[in-house]
């Protein structure tokens, strides 16, 4: 049988999105104009989609269980739906139609399934970017639905702005990992420029445009280098750690630029390391970086680097290696890169494993 899509109603739609990791950068990348280093990891969120009759369907496993998150201001309850992938979801649905529509192309109904990989068989989640996987993952399974050969360009930009619109404080650089592959050098584009050409521009217009600061570059990391990543086994908030450095932003604001120009340096030199496949360069970077994000955990009174984290940092530093916290921490992962031979690879993860940090075998997912 064939609908009027011209497609087969027993079509079933597959696509996948990796999930990924910060190696440097953190918090200065929220800024346009401040480089990070993010990779994506071989985990996957994947989202299965066709045609429905009388009603359409949302359905995800992992997600149903989720706790409904709120503060308080006064004596209101402030719900913050931030954490939650089925925000994501419809919110990924609600632009990639608005931009179908605008191509002239009619709306269907559908059922949804999402599977994750990215989130620990007891629902913890490890902090590989589940949100951004799940944003990048819907916006590409519509958009073969409704056949719209997006670009990765168009995916990415498509995939950025339905995240804006329910977390308004990331860089997206979990989006442009998600979508490209790889190891990636990242900047953001300016936030205030896109609230404003959304507010005065047609989707697709937006879409094409030149984004002011963006800059996506792949990049290649060293073969004698292995990259560690081991799980804290606390899950962290992203969006609510980054509110937290928003007030040391306004209030601090002598020290916050002093971190951003000294994090933009750290980044310029990794990223040249990268292209000179220098692996010291690499390494003193990522300590460099890791000292900067103490500096700031210190001044804004965040907690990024918790007691876990530097017990990982410190097992892997005995071991030869460069660490730090990766993300926002406050939990989560930490990565460590190191040029040893197997042997003493092996030694280190198992010496995190005595102190509770959960290695993860996960290895970086390439496209091409
Ligand atoms: O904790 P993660 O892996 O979601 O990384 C957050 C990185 C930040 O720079 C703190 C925020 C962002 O959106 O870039
Ligand atoms: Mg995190």
């Amino acid at each position: 049988m064939v609908n009027y899509l011209g497609k087969g109603f027993d079509d079933l739609i597959t696509v996948h999105a990796p999930g990924k990791l910060y190696i440097a950068g953190e918090y200065a990348v929220v800024e346009p104009g401040y480089p990070a280093i993010v990779v994506a990891m071989n985990q996957f969120v994947t989202v299965t989609i066709e045609n429905s009759y009388d009603h359409g369907t949302i359905n995800s496993k992992q997600y149903e269980e989720m706790p409904v998150r709120w503060r308080r201001r006064g004596n209101q309850l402030i719900i913050d739906n931030r954490d939650n992938p089925f925000e994501y979801i419809l919110s990924s649905i609600k632009y990639t139609e608005k931009y179908a529509l605008e191509k002239h192309q009619s709306l269907a109904l559908f059922n949804l399934n999402v599977n994750s990989q990215l989130d620990a068989d007891d629902g913890k989640k490890y902090g590989l970017g589940s949100s951004a996987a799940v944003t990048v993952a819907t916006v590409k399974a519509l958009s073969e639905f409704y056949h719209l050969n997006l670009s990765k360009e168009e995916i990415f930009k498509l995939a950025a702005i339905s995240h804006f619109k329910v977390q308004n404080n990331g860089s997206f650089g979990d989006i442009a990992a998600s979508v490209y592959g790889g190891w990636i050098a990242y900047q953001s584009p300016d936030r205030q420029w896109l609230t404003q050409m959304l507010a005065t521009q047609p989707l697709s217009k937006v879409i094409q445009l030149d984004w002011p600061q963006l800059s996506i570059e792949q990049l290649h990391f060293p073969k004698e280098l292995n990259l560690l990543i081991g799980w804290s086994g606390s899950p962290a908030s992203t969006p609510v750690l980054v509110d937290k450095i928003a007030v040391a932003r306004s209030q601090q604001q002598d020290k916050y630029q002093q971190f951003l120009e000294a994090s933009k340096d750290c980044l310029q030199k990794m990223i040249a390391g990268f292209k000179s496949g220098s692996s010291n360069i690499i390494k003193e970077q990522i300590a460099q970086n890791r000292h900067l994000l103490q500096q700031l955990a210190q001044f804004s009174e965040v907690v990024i680097e918790t007691p876990k984290l530097t017990k990982l940092c410190e097992i892997a530093i005995r071991y030869g290696a460069a660490a730090k916290s990766s993300g926002a921490g406050g939990g989560d992962c930490g990565i460590a890169v190191i040029d040893a031979d197997p042997t003493v690879k092996e030694a280190l993860l198992r010496d995190w494993s005595l102190h509770q940090i959960q290695p993860l075998n996960f290895s970086v997912h390439s496209l091409d």
